[in-house]
């Protein structure tokens, strides 16, 4: 399995199992066929509702000596409820109790977004509060403080724009090792490949084949289907590949992170050993790939823009 290496030191895995929208029935017979196929970078998340499920299959996959805790790459977020320094420790202390671990090897802030304390998911545009009331930095320092308690091995963001990404570069003791965002050929995030590259911050790709299965209340009205994009068919009918092994291995050729979800046993190994194989894309297939890109989010945040949200579309992504 290829590697990113990050600034300060460690490695990530290049290829994470990604684990938003496996129903807790399915996650756990998913998160163990993957360990033992050999994936050892799960991506969870409170939000998720399902990290009790993974932890369960973790545990049970290092009793049963299928996978070492040390070989294993865990990222959990911190959710957007929990961005009061005082209540950055108690949300990780509860990430790590649900998924039976005694550390992390990377902590994220899930989104440049506040939510009320005492609410999960926002009702309503009052239920958000603004950046400038809980300062990143002050959310950011409580995640620092908790790598100084060995809680936690990395710390990174999901989400940010350039801008804010800069801000928390020049501000932080401990500078952020991931930015993870959406990424695949519909929103390609060249300015933010180059960004990171140059700060040495590792890139992670979210959404690697077009996140088909979200729910309908999060899909717009004519989404551009990226797995059936006739190119991308094309140059894997020419590679006697899948759809999804070109999509992944293309985000690999470039030298980010890639963390397909799967529950379906046949396609967790079809996506992991697009990483083992290292497909090489020639100049061509990266040339039509790089003619795809429409900027297009599926995953847009417009949920944190509802009426009477301090946060807007612009301010959000920084566009
Ligand atoms: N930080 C953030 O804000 C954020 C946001 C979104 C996502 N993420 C992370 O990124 C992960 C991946 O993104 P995602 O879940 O949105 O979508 P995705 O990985 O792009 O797509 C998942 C969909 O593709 C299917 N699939 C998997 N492998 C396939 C293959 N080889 N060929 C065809 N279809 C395939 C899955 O179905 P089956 O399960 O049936 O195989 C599922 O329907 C998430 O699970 C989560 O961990 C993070």
């Amino acid at each position: 399995m290829k590697h990113i290496s990050l600034s300060n030191y460690g490695k990530i895995p290049a290829l994470g199992l990604g684990t938003w929208k496996s129903n807790k029935n399915q996650v756990n017979n998913a998160v163990k066929k993957a360990l033992t196929l050999g994936y050892r970078h799960i991506d969870c998340a409170p939000a998720y509702d399902n990290e009790n499920e993974v932890g369960e299959a973790i545990s049970y996959a290092i009793e049963k000596g299928v996978a070492n805790r040390e070989d294993l790459w865990i990222t959990s977020k911190l959710w957007n409820n929990a961005h009061a320094p005082e209540d950055v420790e108690p949300a990780l202390k509860k990430t790590l109790k649900d998924l039976h671990l005694d550390y992390l090897d990377l902590y994220l802030i899930h989104w440049p977004v506040v939510v009320r304390p005492d609410i999960y998911f926002p009702r309503g545009g009052e239920d958000l509060i603004p950046l400038s009331e809980v300062p990143t930095l002050e959310t950011w320092q409580a995640m620092e403080a908790c790598v100084g308690k060995g809680l936690i091995q990395q710390i990174g963001v999901c989400n940010f724009s350039i801008k804010k990404l800069g801000e928390l570069v020049e501000t932080s003791t401990i500078k952020p090792v991931v930015n993870q965002v959406e990424l695949h050929p519909y929103l390609q995030q060249n300015e933010m490949l180059s960004y990171c590259k140059k700060n040495h911050i590792a890139l992670t790709a979210y959404s690697p084949l077009g996140s088909a299965d979200r729910p309908k209340r999060l899909k717009k009205a004519n989404e551009p289907a990226l797995l059936t994009n006739p190119k991308i068919a094309e140059i894997a009918e020419k590679h006697s590949k899948t759809p999804g092994q070109i999509l992944l291995s293309w985000g690999l050729q470039r030298g980010t992170v890639v963390i397909p979800k799967s529950v379906n046993p046949g396609r967790l190994k079809e996506n992991l050993t697009t990483a083992e194989l290292s497909l090489k894309l020639d100049e061509a297939d990266m040339t039509a790939i790089a003619e795809l890109d429409l900027g297009y989010r599926y995953v847009d945040g417009s949920f944190w823009t509802t009426p009477g949200s301090p946060y807007t579309m612009e301010e959000l992504w920084d566009e």
